[in-house]
C-alpha cells in the first residue's frame, strides 16, 4: 500500500459540515502544492484529495485498529498481548489475499506508535526492488536512524515476501538476526511454503484463513448502508458467493457495480466480474450432455463470443455445477479427471478451441459410460 491511500481515522469523527468546509479550504492548497511540484502533501491533504477523486472503498474502509479487523480475533488478541507485555516477536502472517494481513500490521503499527506511525515503519512490497543488497542497505539505514519515541524498536514490513528469491531470503535470515535488537520484522505472504524454513523458524506464525461469509456480509452491509448502494438480495448473494472469503474482492466488485449500475442485481454482479452466469453454465453443461457434438460446439462458441466468456471460467463453473447433480460414479470420475486435464492444459497455453473439443469429447464419453453397466 502506498502513502496516498492512507486514511486516518480521527477526522471522520468531525461533523459533516465542518468536514466540507475543511475540504473546500484544503482543495485549493493541495492543488497548488501539487502544481508547483515541490510540496509533499500532508496525510490530511492527501486524504481530502483522495476523497474528492473517489478513494477506493477497500482503503476507505480499511480497519484502523486491531479490534476493527474482523474474524481473526484469536490472532489480533494474541498480538495485543505481545504488545502489552512489550515483547513483540518477529511475525509471519500468511494466507489467501484479502483476508486482512496488511491491515493487521498497519493496525499494529498504529497501535504501537499512534497516528505518525509511518515514521517508524519501513514497508517494502513486491513492487520495490528487493534484491538482498537493497534490502540490507535500506533496512540497515532505517534501523540505524533514530526517531524520538519511547518504544525500543521499529517495524520492517516485508509484504508479499513469497516473491523474494531464495537467495535474498537466505541473506535476510542474517539481517533479521543482526537487527533484532532495534527492529521487528513482519513478513506477509500468500504461500508460506515459499518462505525458507530458516526464516519461518525465527518468526511467530499466524495463518489468515478465508473470511467466513457472514463476516464478509456484515462488512459489506455496513458499506452498502454508508454509501447508499442499491442492491437486491440475489445481487448480494452472488457478490458473497463470488468473493469466496476475500474481502478485498467483495468491496472492489461492490464498488465497480455501484459505479456501473443503478440497481445491482445478480446479473449485474456477474457482468461486472466477467464471471459466467449460473444459468449460462447450466445451459452449457446441459448442451454438452445431450446435444449432438457439432450443435453443442457451435452453441458454446456462440455463447462465449456473445458474453465474452473464457473457457477457463466455463470449466470451473461446470466443475461447481457437476457437484450439484447426480451422476453414476464411473462417469463422474472420468469427467473430473478430464476437466482437470483441460484446465491444466489451458493454464499452460493450450488453445481454447482444441480444449473445448477435448472437453466436449470427455462429456460424450462420460455419457456413454453412464449407460454401461459397471463390471464387477
Ligand atoms: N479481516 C478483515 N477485517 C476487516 N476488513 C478486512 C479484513 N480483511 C480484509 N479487509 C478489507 O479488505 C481490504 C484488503 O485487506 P488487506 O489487509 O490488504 O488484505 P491482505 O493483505 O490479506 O491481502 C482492506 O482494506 C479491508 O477493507
Ligand atoms: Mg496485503
Amino acid at each position: 500500500m502506498s502513502e496516498p491511500m492512507e486514511v486516518d481515522g480521527e477526522s471522520s469523527t468531525k461533523p459533516a459540515n465542518a468536514m466540507a468546509a475543511l475540504m473546500a479550504g484544503a482543495k485549493g492548497k493541495a492543488k497548488a502544492d501539487a502544481a508547483n511540484g515541490n510540496g509533499v502533501l500532508t496525510d490530511k491533504e492527501m486524504k481530502e484529495l483522495n476523497e474528492r477523486d473517489g478513494l477506493p472503498w477497500v482503503e476507505k474502509y480499511r480497519p484502523n485498529t486491531l479490534d476493527d479487523v474482523v474474524s481473526h480475533k484469536d490472532i489480533t488478541s494474541t498480538i495485543e498481548k505481545f504488545i502489552e507485555a512489550g515483547r513483540l516477536p518477529h511475525l509471519l502472517l500468511y494466507g489467501p489475499p484479502g483476508t486482512g494481513k496488511t491491515s493487521t500490521v498497519l493496525a499494529l503499527a498504529r497501535r504501537l506508535y499512534g497516528p505518525p506511525f509511518r515514521k517508524h515503519i519501513l514497508e517494502l512490497n513486491a513492487s520495490d526492488d528487493r534484491g538482498i543488497d537493497v534490502v540490507r542497505d535500506q533496512i540497515k539505514s532505517f534501523a540505524m536512524t533514530k526517531v524520538l519515541f519511547s518504544k525500543g524498536f521499529k517495524l520492517v514490513i516485508l509484504d508479499e515476501a513469497d516473491m523474494m528469491t531464495q537467495a535474498a531470503q537466505s541473506a535476510l535470515r542474517r539481517v533479521i538476526e543482526t537487527h533484532t535488537k532495534n527492529v521487528r520484522f513482519c513478513i506477509l505472504c500468500n504461500y508460506v511454503n515459499k518462505i525458507t524454513p530458516a526464516i519461518q523458524s525465527r518468526c511467530t506464525r499466524f495463518r489468515f484463513s478465508p473470511l467466513p461469509e457472514k463476516e464478509v456480509q456484515r462488512k459489506v452491509d455496513q458499506v452498502i448502508e454508508q454509501e447508499g448502494v442499491n442492491i437486491t438480495a440475489d445481487g448480494k448473494a452472488a457478490l458473497l458467493k463470488l468473493s469466496k472469503g476475500d474481502m478485498r474482492r467483495a468491496l472492489n466488485v461492490l464498488q465497480a457495480c455501484h459505479a456501473a449500475y443503478d440497481t445491482i442485481d445478480e446479473t449485474a454482479v456477474y457482468n461486472c466480474t466477467g464471471n459466467p452466469h449460473p444459468q449460462d453454465i447450466e445451459r452449457v453443461v446441459q448442451s454438452m450432455m445431450s446435444d449432438e457434438f457439432g450443435t453443442s460446439f457451435s452453441l458454446i462458441t456462440a455463447l462465449k463470443l456473445e458474453k465474452g466468456l473464457a473457457l477457463q471460467d466455463l470449466i470451473s463453473g461446470a466443475y461447481d455445477f457437476l457437484q450439484t447433480v447426480e451422476l453414476p460414479k464411473q462417469s463422474r470420475i472420468y469427467l473430473l479427471d478430464h476437466i482437470g486435464s483441460c484446465e491444466h492444459r489451458l493454464s499452460v497455453g493450450g488453445s481454447e478451441k482444441m480444449q473445448l473439443t477435448a472437453l466436449l469429447g470427455a462429456f460424450k464419453v462420460a455419457v456413454e459410460l453412464s449407460q454401461k453397466p459397471i463390471k464387477a
